[in-house]
């Protein structure tokens, strides 16, 4: 039977990932996006990499006066529940203006949280995010570990996780999965969809691609004096295609479940990478130079995390299978192909 499922963000970097893989396994989708950090062309190229049915809503769900036309869709489309990306994610921006990431990320969940209630589709995925643990964890980490984000981003994440639990709590048809993404790197093999930053790119591998492809003159190395194996910071990169099905996976476990709840459920691969390898590997795949120079420390960056991935092996079947290596491959390939990403 054809699951109808809500993919807030659908058209973002994760969202169109998540969006290929749910037509793949015949889900019908209705796309919410304000097209603030991801392009329509996205949504062109989802239905050309997968057949299906596909709605588009371009609405801002953080804005109270579109929130009954939100609401009113979700019930129309018949929605069976939600996958939400939707929302703020740039940590130093978060830091500069908290306020709207409280107003936009909190809004946006609480608006598709009604939606949902509305058409009696009390299901949702969450995409969280490893910055939800402190730095006071063991590594691996596990979902068990000290919550302590520290940046408002961060607790906007970590926020949304407890009203989730919360709701479920007071009322068990909820079934909730929150997904805590370790760090998204790559794009679909195609080289169709992929990762379209604003302006200047905050994460790591979006500027080491830009760099390879001559946007960039040089990739700052924020720091190798870290107690790291070469002083420079270590993650868990996590192909967005294995975070894709990830997420399917989740859609598919809260369906086998008699009754509601909430868990957290990590997405990483196990395996942390410092910046230093991370830039040679692309330097492999890409067979261009990465000039760089090492400078301070970012405010708030931690030295070393990666995931304990235990829990989606157990509960949803789930593990990562893409190497570092086809994460720069395909990364690369995305970026060489649109060098101005959906502007191209
Ligand atoms: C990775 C490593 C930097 C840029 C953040 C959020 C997380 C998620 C992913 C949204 C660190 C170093 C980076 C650069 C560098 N965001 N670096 N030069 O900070 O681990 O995680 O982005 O979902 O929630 O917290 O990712 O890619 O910014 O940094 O040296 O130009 O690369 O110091 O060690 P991060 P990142």
């Amino acid at each position: 039977m054809t699951r109808r499922i809500v993919v807030a963000g659908g058209a973002g970097y994760i969202g169109s990932h998540v969006c290929v893989e749910l037509l793949e396994r015949g889900d019908a989708l209705l796309i919410i996006d304000d097209f603030s950090n991801s392009h329509p062309e996205a949504v062109a190229r989802i239905q050309e990499l997968a057949k299906g049915d596909v709605e588009l809503l371009k609405a801002d769900m953080a804005d109270e006066t579109q929130r009954d036309m939100i609401i009113n869709a979700v019930k129309a489309f018949g929605a069976d529940g939600a996958v939400h990306l939707a929302g703020l994610k740039a940590v130093g921006e978060s830091v500069a203006e908290p306020a709207r990431y409280y107003r936009v990320n909190l809004g946006s969940a609480l608006t598709l949280i009604a939606a949902l209630e509305a058409a009696d589709a009390k299901t949702i995925v969450f995409s969280s995010s490893a910055t939800v643990y402190g730095e006071h964890n063991q590594n691996p980490v596990d979902e068990n570990g000290a919550n302590g984000p520290t940046n408002p981003y961060g607790r906007t994440k970590y926020f949304i996780e407890e009203m989730l639990k919360d709701i479920a709590h007071s009322d068990p048809e909820w079934r909730v999965v929150n997904l805590r993404y370790f760090n998204p790197v790559g794009a679909h093999p195609s080289g169709r969809i992929g990762e379209d930053p604003n302006g200047i790119p905050n994460n790591l591998f979006p500027f080491i691609s830009q760099v390879a492809v001559g946007k960039r003159e040089k990739l700052s190395v924020f720091g190798d004096d870290y107690p790291t194996r070469d002083g420079t910071g270590v993650r868990d990169y996590i192909h967005v295609a294995d975070l894709a099905r990830g997420h399917a996976a989740a859609l598919d476990y809260l369906g086998t479940l008699s009754k509601g709840g909430a868990t957290d459920i990590n997405l990483g691969t196990g395996v942390g990478y410092s910046v230093l390898e991370a830039v040679a590997a692309f330097k492999r795949a890409s067979n261009r130079d990465i000039p760089y120079e090492v400078t301070p420390r970012r405010d708030g960056d931690i030295a070393e995390i990666y995931a304990n991935p235990k829990r989606a092996e157990t509960l949803l079947g789930w593990r990562a299978e893409k190497s570092l290596e086809d994460m720069c491959a395909d990364h690369w390939r995305w970026q060489s192909h649109n060098p101005d990403g959906y502007k191209s």
